[in-house]
């Protein structure tokens, strides 16, 4: 275990080249939520390079395990077993240690659990669909789950999303918080995508890919995906003449 220090400073801009445009018309919601004016910069003020402190005492005991965690006793969910981790690290390449890591997915048949989702894909009595888990000190984090489907979504004829699972993570500020989704590496759908598409970089989509990784797959048990996830990284803190934690 490190001992990484608080830092406290402002925030890097975003690059937003980097990150898809608000407004993208071949993802068709787009076109009417987006602003229709040009952003304003405003400078980190307390109220965004602060956030709130989670504490592990709000996880339960199967909130890391999607298996089981909506599942009847004795029963688990439907579909290939996977385990997902990485690491949180900010633009810095520092672990961001005790940040809340949510995610959210569907099930085996990309069906979720949302009244509002009408695919005919049956829903899983055993899959709930949402976990949580928090960094450890080192920016770690882990969990167990079933490896959701593609399913098809209201935007052109036919259009599909890749498997994939939604994160969120609250970072130590606001401004650090990131909504993210992660897809599996090897999925062809990935690049029909048009929400995929919509990332001007090859290279950017790339991040969102988790690796294969039978190191850490448990034999006759789960396979393993790696994605490490970076959030905005603090501007360097000067202190006694000195870059903090160097
Ligand atoms: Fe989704």
């Amino acid at each position: 275990m490190r001992n990484v220090k608080p830092e406290t400073g402002g925030f890097f801009q975003r690059v937003r080249s980097w990150h898809p445009p608000a407004f993208a018309p071949g993802y068709k919601s787009t076109v009417v939520r987006s602003p229709q004016r040009a952003p304003i910069s405003f400078g980190n003020t307390l109220s965004e390079i602060t956030g709130p402190v989670f504490g592990r005492e709000i996880l339960g005991p199967l909130d890391n395990d999607l298996t089981l965690n909506y599942a009847k006793p004795g029963e688990s969910a439907i579909g290939p077993r996977i385990i997902v981790y990485g690491q949180v690290l900010d633009e810095r390449a520092r672990p961001v240690p005790n940040v809340l890591v949510e995610f959210w997915q569907a099930n085996a048949g990309g069906r979720y659990r949302h009244k509002k989702d009408g695919y005919l894909a049956p829903l899983d009595p055993n899959f709930g669909g949402c976990g949580r888990t928090i960094t450890d000190e080192d920016g770690n984090y882990s969990f167990l789950t079933i490896q959701p489907g593609a399913y098809p979504w209201p935007n052109g004829i036919n259009d599909w999303r890749p498997a994939h699972i939604h994160f969120s993570i609250f970072g130590h500020g606001f401004v650090q918080r990131l909504i993210t989704q992660m897809y599996f590496e090897g999925d062809p759908m990935i690049w029909q995508c048009p929400i995929v598409r919509t990332i001007p970089d090859k290279r950017a989509i790339e991040t969102l890919v988790a690796a294969l990784d039978m190191e850490a797959t448990v034999p006759m048990d789960a396979r393993a995906y790696k994605f490490d996830i970076v959030l905005r990284g603090r501007r360097s803190t000067m202190f006694e003449n000195k870059l903090e934690g160097n």
